[in-house]
């Protein structure tokens, strides 16, 4: 039953709920809902549609309009890699609702569906999300069976307060990768005509090396490129490290069109030169941009087990802000 798919494959029925296939219609009630949920983190419409729009023929994503008595009361999501490219058989199942009194209620009736639909797409774990702070979720979860599986970190940069000394940091940072042999420039600058493919082949094996309990898939080179042109991300806004011809590190800001945080997307090193302080130097050069760009603060979100990058963190001056948790539920075989 895994055939790929933009939107949802069909509609489920549950418990007094309805899961209508999501469509293209929906997005401004989406990101007008997704605001309301967290209104620290409002959603943007160019990059929801953008997402919404891209499907990625190597992936499941299912994306509903969840409705009771008619009402559109709240957003759900199933999505995996295809099966014969996962190495693992986990799916992630999402439902997002209001948070008021019905919170728990609601979603335990929504992942009754959710949990189904996964059993009868032959998913064998699934993972669920919850925030720091949106205790009712996390325990809705728990007693439904799901453990905690990993929590990341989630950070904020305030760009005025910490305007000097990153300045000090980047200027520092630059007479390193001199040291280095190291160039840092931005994709858009690079001449080498293989550069987008070289980028792709660096971030895929590094990648490999974020600590994870759900192993990383693949992802295409099509899937790559549909990333790099979301509405956020731009090339000039998009910061490597070049060591002769090889392409051997990224750091990218995403730029929501208009509303919304600024946050890292990504940052990644080769193995080949860890430790010389490349990911530092990417890393400077993005939050100088922004601080020029007259951006007042980023954020960025990691693994709280990846220590490299929480340790760049601290040392940039981020302070912590409620960070992402994943929880897991291995379905018993019959
Ligand atoms: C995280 C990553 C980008 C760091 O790249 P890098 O080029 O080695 O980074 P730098 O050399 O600039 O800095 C690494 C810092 O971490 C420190 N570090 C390394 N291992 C550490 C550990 N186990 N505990 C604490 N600090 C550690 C280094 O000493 C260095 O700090 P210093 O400059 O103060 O000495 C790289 O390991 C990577 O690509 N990992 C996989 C992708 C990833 O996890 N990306 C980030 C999350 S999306």
């Amino acid at each position: 039953m895994s055939t790929p798919s933009g939107f949802a494959r069909a509609t489920l029925r549950g418990n007094g709920l309805t899961f209508r296939p999501a469509t293209l219609d929906d997005v401004p009630w989406a990101v007008a809902f997704t605001t309301a949920r967290d209104p620290s983190e409002p959603g943007n419409e160019a990059q929801m549609r953008h997402w919404w729009q891209s499907a990625d023929p190597e992936r499941v994503d299912e994306r509903w309009i969840i409705e009771e008595g008619g009402e559109s009361i709240g957003y759900g999501y199933f999505g995996h890699p295809l099966w014969a490219r996962s190495p693992m058989r986990a799916a992630r199942l999402l439902a997002w609702f209001p948070r008021d009194a019905r919170r728990p209620d609601r979603l335990g009736r929504a992942f009754d569906a959710l949990e189904s639909h996964a059993v009868s797409d032959d998913a064998l774990v699934f993972t669920a999300n919850s925030l720091e702070g949106f205790d009712d979720e996390y325990e809705t979860l728990v007693a439904r069976g799901y453990r905690e599986d990993r929590r990341s970190k989630s950070w904020e940069l305030d760009l005025i307060a910490n305007r000097a000394s990153l300045e000090a940091m980047t200027a520092t940072a630059r007479e390193r990768m001199k040291a280095e042999g190291i160039e840092i420039t931005t994709v858009d600058s690079v001449p080498d005509p293989n550069k987008w493919r070289k980028l792709h082949e660096m971030i895929e094996a590094s990648v490999q090396d974020i600590p994870t309990t759900v192993p990383h898939t693949p992802e295409s080179f099509e899937s790559f490129m549909r990333w790099m042109s979301s509405p956020g991300l731009h090339a000039d806004r998009l910061w490597v490290a070049r060591e002769g011809q090889a392409i051997v590190g990224v750091s990218v800001l995403e730029y929501p069109p208009g509303v919304g945080n600024v946050w890292t997307d990504y940052t990644g090193t080769s193995r080949s030169v860890r430790g010389r302080g490349v990911a530092r130097a990417l890393k400077c050069e993005t939050v100088a941009q922004a601080i020029a760009l007259d951006v007042t603060h980023v954020r960025t979100n990691n693994d709280g087990e990846n220590k490299p990058i929480l340790h760049l963190n601290e040392e940039m001056g981020y302070h912590r802000i409620p960070g992402h948790i994943q929880l897991l539920k291995t379905v018993a075989v019959a």
